[in-house]
């Protein structure tokens, strides 16, 4: 096979996994098929501008690069969710705006020489990928990452799994504090608007309440729970609440406008569920945001594995010429699928998931009791 020159880049949020990918692709393409592999950085931002240096650089990586960094959470390549080429900020006169630089992308592909690219992303860049392929850039695999587990086409996404062990021991110690001074503790947790990290933390955690973006919620129910723990002489409660959640009625709760090129920032749910709650129980109120606490580190076992099969199995569809395809798990197999299938439609927890049925007959309150 002719020996070839692959890009690899990661794009969005950073994601405990993505370090794994790197070295399985950089190992795979230079052991099994003696390729070159270039190290784009900062997602698009490395293609657009092949001087652009952050502290990162488009590298050719070797084995010595991605020596090490299995177990280091991040990406040594850099990220940027600010990165897509046909919506690129851009600062004419005082004011942003989004610009279409997509043909110097191209330019730049064909000046380095590149034979395929594996996009490692969530659905931002999936949805990225195909409108590449679309404007003539075929030769793209992705491989799906994403903490808040939202892609469709994957039984799961890396990041996820050591996202929620992050929560579940913060669940654990501020447990300590909810007991000893008999308090309500509410942690807020991402996911956006996929209320998986909220519901696996919550259950793995023995949270009383869940609030979920797909569940909307009243405060009663949850003030119920709370003073029925009380009256059963357990006077504190750890009550989970998804950055995305929303009361009934009502919409999610964000920090300042949306900047162009990209997405409103959630954030501020658990404390509008403190505040109204506040009014309704006599105990003490305290509420905790766990943030981007939840995805650094270093990636769990799971999402060590998961990345690498991912990686390998990217780098054996570009040797076949599976382009427009994305690696996904479906049951234990790693799988190829259309990206634009992993992009037509995000997953949600459905109200009638079976976690959400267990953790209701354990007596959890999700906030559209009766
Ligand atoms: O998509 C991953 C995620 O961590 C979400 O859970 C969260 O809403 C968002 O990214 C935060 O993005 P940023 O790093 O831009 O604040």
């Amino acid at each position: 096979m002719a020996k070839k020159r692959i890009g690899i880049m990661t794009g969005g949020g950073d994601c405990p996994g993505l370090n794994p990918v790197i070295r399985a692709v950089t190992r795979t393409a230079i052991r099994e098929f003696g390729w070159e592999v270039l190290g784009i950085e900062d997602a698009f931002n490395g293609l657009l501008d092949l001087e652009y240096r952050s502290p990162h650089g488009n590298v050719w990586l070797t084995e010595a690069h991605v020596e090490g960094i299995l177990s280091r959470g991040g990406t040594i390549l850099g990220t940027s969710n600010r990165s897509d080429p046909f919506k690129y900020v851009k600062t004419v006169e005082g004011k942003k705006v989004e610009t279409d630089v997509f043909d110097r992308i191209l330019e730049n592909w064909q000046r380095v020489g590149l034979d395929a690219l594996i996009s490692v992303g969530g659905d931002g860049s999936m949805a990225i990928a195909q409108q590449a392929i679309g404007r003539g850039l075929t030769n793209i695999v992705g491989v799906p990452k994403t903490i808040d587990n939202d892609l469709g086409a994957t039984d799961v996404t890396f990041g996820f799994d050591t996202a929620v062990n992050v929560a579940v021991e913060s669940i654990d110690r501020l447990r300590d504090t909810a007991e000893s001074h008999d308090r309500v503790m509410l942690v807020e947790v991402m996911g956006r608007d996929a209320g998986f990290i909220a519901l696996h933390a919550g259950l793995a955690g023995g949270a009383d309440a869940i609030l979920l973006p797909e569940i909307p919620y009243r405060l009663e129910p949850v003030a119920a729970k709370i003073a029925e723990r009380k009256a059963n002489g357990r006077p504190f409660s750890i009550i989970v609440v998804a950055e995305g959640a929303k009361p009934k009625g009502g919409d999610v709760s964000t920090l300042g406008d949306r900047e162009a090129g990209a997405m409103r920032r959630l954030f501020g749910a658990a404390a509008r569920v403190a505040e109204g709650l506040g009014a309704l129980i006599e105990l003490e109120l305290r509420a905790t945001v766990l943030g981007h606490v939840q995805r650094g580190g270093s990636p769990t076992t799971f999402d060590r594995i998961l990345g690498t099969r991912f990686g390998e199995q990217a780098v054996r569809l570009v040797a076949r010429g599976e382009f427009g395809k994305m690696v996904a798990l479906r049951g234990s197999e790693v799988v190829a699928v259309d990206i634009a299938e992993a992009t037509r439609e995000p997953k949600r927890v459905r109200p009638d998931d079976s976690l959400v049925m267990t953790a209701r007959s354990l007596g959890v309150v999700f906030g559209d009791e009766a």
